[in-house]
């Protein structure tokens, strides 16, 4: 395994964890990725946004603060997190190959058009200066299946290209952890994957 923090300038991480529970390997996994981030110098923030209670419903509210500053205090100090990082990684577990409520809906009403975007038909125009973005997915499946089902393929194409494009992110990741749900030497390899992330994390472009 080839080790290499990228030493060009320090960041700033955030990592967005959904899991309501801190025992979780989730949880584990985010701990691990931000440890990995501080080893190669860079600071860390968590947005634990089960702990801190999230609300992930997009209300009339949310459809009223676009293109405006009055989008709603939750999400503004959700953007405020997000204007002093370089680098956003988001944590959690694969569910139905898709997103838990929580993050589906912190993307939904934190990553609004009329701040982060303002073209719905270029993707690539988002408002926001580049940034590394970084999915850290734990996921019961194995990799050969999530490959060969296509699964892989369909997360990578509307999250690496379809949202991370939007925002912004000049470098994008997908890491799946692979069998979280094994063994304890399954899971301290899986671990170990995470740290390497974060001690690796690329600086935008
Ligand atoms: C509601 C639910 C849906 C799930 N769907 C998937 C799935 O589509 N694919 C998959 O590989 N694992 C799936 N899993 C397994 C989780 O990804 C796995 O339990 C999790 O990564 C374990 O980590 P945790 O201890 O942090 O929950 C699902 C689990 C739950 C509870």
């Amino acid at each position: 395994m080839t080790s290499h923090p990228d030493h060009h300038y320090h960041m700033h991480v955030l990592t967005v964890l959904d899991h309501p529970n801190p025992a979780s390997f989730s949880a584990a996994a985010a701990d691990a990725f931000q440890a990995g981030a501080r080893a190669a110098g860079h600071t860390t923030e968590l947005a634990d946004l089960h702990a801190e209670g999230f609300d992930p419903r997009w209300t009339l509210a949310d459809i009223r603060g676009d293109h405006g500053p009055s989008a709603p205090e939750d999400v503004r100090r959700e953007r405020k997190r997000i204007d002093r990082a370089d680098a956003v990684c988001l944590v959690f577990p694969l569910f139905w190959w898709g997103m838990p409520a929580v993050t589906k809906g912190w993307i939904d009403r934190v990553w609004g058009w009329g701040w982060a975007y303002d073209q719905l038909d270029d993707p690539e125009r988002s408002m926001q200066r580049p940034r590394t973005g970084v999915l850290l997915i734990p996921a019961g499946a194995h990799s050969d299946e999530m490959a060969e089902r296509g699964y892989l393929n369909a997360m990578s194409t509307a999250w690496i290209d379809g949202t991370f494009g939007y925002f912004g992110f000049t470098e994008r990741s997908l890491e799946v952890l692979y069998g979280s749900r094994g063994s304890d030497a399954r899971r301290a390899g899986l671990l170990k994957q995470a740290h390497e992330a974060g001690y690796c994390l690329k600086t935008p472009a």
